[in-house]
């Protein structure tokens, strides 16, 4: 968005890294939890003040976790459902009164292959992510008429600090490059360049959409089919084949 011309606001759990990004792009960070709707709303506030104002904002911030549902901590399943879909939310809740202000604007929210097409060991991720589609289009259906879109992308197997330590897990890498009709795992420009897009006027008819962007790999399914066995087995020694959904 930066390279776009946009002045951007960073906001992240990790301050260090949101005001690093910052740098790199010119622009203001915020220690934020997306858990507190408040910190939220006084972050996009003080951003809107001091950037003159908010046209878009991009809902990314998401976390995972990996266990059978019987197995999950009451306490986890909730964080897992609060970071990625109240975060969501929260974001919102704080980005529509600017843009109602200003006359209209783009929200983009950030799902997932899991939230189409679940595998198992992911139950409160994909719930959530399924659930932000429909948000999305709930968002969609009341902010249109007042010029404001709101979309979402469903990123699939995507190199970054959430998927570095199953990237590193035996043959994982190659097993996701085999599932992924476009043959490599996705990078994170290859997300953020269809933000750009659904965030700019190149996209000013599309609103209450979900775009998969993941090489193809939901033609074959799911990509994290059959990782929590793999973790199970790669923890007791390398595993001999590629596991099955
Ligand atoms: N990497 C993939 O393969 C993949 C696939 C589908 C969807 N996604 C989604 O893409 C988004 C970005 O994930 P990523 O892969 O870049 O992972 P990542 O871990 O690199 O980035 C997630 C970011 O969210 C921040 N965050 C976590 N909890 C937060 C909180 N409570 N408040 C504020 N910030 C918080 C983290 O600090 C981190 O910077 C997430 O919503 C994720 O679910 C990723």
């Amino acid at each position: 968005m930066a390279a776009e011309g946009a002045q951007v606001a960073v906001l992240d759990l990790d301050g260090e890294s949101a005001a690093a990004v910052a740098d790199e792009v010119g622009g203001v960070s915020f220690a934020v939890d997306v858990r507190d709707p408040d910190a939220v709303r006084a972050a996009v506030d003080d951003a809107a003040a001091r950037l003159g104002g908010l046209d878009t904002i991009f809902n990314n911030a998401g976390t995972g976790g990996m266990a059978r549902l019987h197995e999950y901590e009451p306490d986890e399943f909730r964080r897992v459902v609060d970071v990625n879909l109240h975060g969501v939310w929260h974001g919102i809740r704080a980005a529509v009164p600017h843009m109602l202000a200003g006359g209209g604007g783009s929200i983009v929210n950030t799902a997932s292959i899991s939230g189409i097409r679940p595998s198992p060991g992911e139950g409160p991720y994909s719930a959530a992510k399924a659930a932000i589609v429909a948000l999305t289009q709930s968002a969609a259906l009341e902010y249109g008429a007042r010029r404001i879109r709101v979309n979402a992308v469903a990123p699939g197997a995507v190199r970054s600090a959430m998927t570095t330590p199953l990237l590193g897990l035996g043959q994982w890498e190659q097993i996701w490059t085999d599932r992924t009709p476009l043959g490599r795992v996705g990078d994170p420009e290859d997300i953020a360049d269809v933000v750009v897009f659904l965030s700019s006027d190149l996209a000013r008819y599309i609103t209450g959409q979900v775009l998969v962007v993941d090489g193809g790999m939901i033609l074959h399914g799911a990509g994290i089919d059959g990782v929590l066995d793999y973790v199970m087995q790669m923890m007791e020694g390398p595993a001999e084949a590629p596991p099955r959904g």
